[in-house]
């Protein structure tokens, strides 16, 4: 019970909201890697990655994935790249019980569409580059020691498996 809870998917996955949800029920801390990369840089994610680049963004990632590893009992709430590099991955699994919120291109892009503040999703065709980067990425999320079905709009259903797998 003192393992970490780790939330890993693709953006839109609904890893945000479930992370906040188990942090009431267990009354444990939720962190969320992408603020705590806006923090540490005092700027937005869609910022670094316009001025700075990716490969920069993502070297700032792991670090913080380096930092929250080391703690115990925590929920980490990560962004949908994080298993772009496999020591991210082997951290995080060493460290938490990995839980992949799955859920289609189709129901996710449904949810994401009208958002603005993904970089990668910034492009003329959204869906198309959605489908690549899922289909590129699946394997990678499904390395996870769960994975969850989250294509209901209700997070109740994979909150529930969550709190029973732990
Ligand atoms: C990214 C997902 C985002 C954020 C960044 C890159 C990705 O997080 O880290 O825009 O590569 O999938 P969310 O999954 O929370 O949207």
């Amino acid at each position: 019970m003192n393992k970490n809870i780790v939330l890993i998917g693709f953006m839109g996955s609904g890893k945000s909201m479930i992370a906040e949800a188990l942090s009431a029920r267990l009354k444990r801390e939720s962190v969320n890697i992408d603020r705590l990369i806006e923090a540490r840089e005092g700027q937005s994610i869609a910022w670094i990655f316009e001025k700075k680049g990716e490969v920069y963004f993502r070297a700032l990632e792991h670090d913080v994935i380096k930092g929250v590893t080391s703690r115990r009992g925590i929920i980490i709430d990560c962004g949908g790249g994080v298993v772009l590099r496999d020591k991210n991955l082997k951290l995080l699994k060493t460290h938490g019980i990995v839980f992949h919120l799955q859920a289609s291109p189709e129901v996710i892009f449904e949810r994401i569409k009208s958002e603005r503040h993904r970089p990668l999703l910034q492009v003329p065709d959204p869906l198309g580059t959605l489908k690549l980067l899922y289909q590129e990425r699946l394997p990678l999320y499904n390395q996870a020691d769960y994975i969850i079905d989250a294509n209901d709009a209700s997070i109740e259903g994979p909150v529930a498996e969550i709190l029973k797998k732990i």
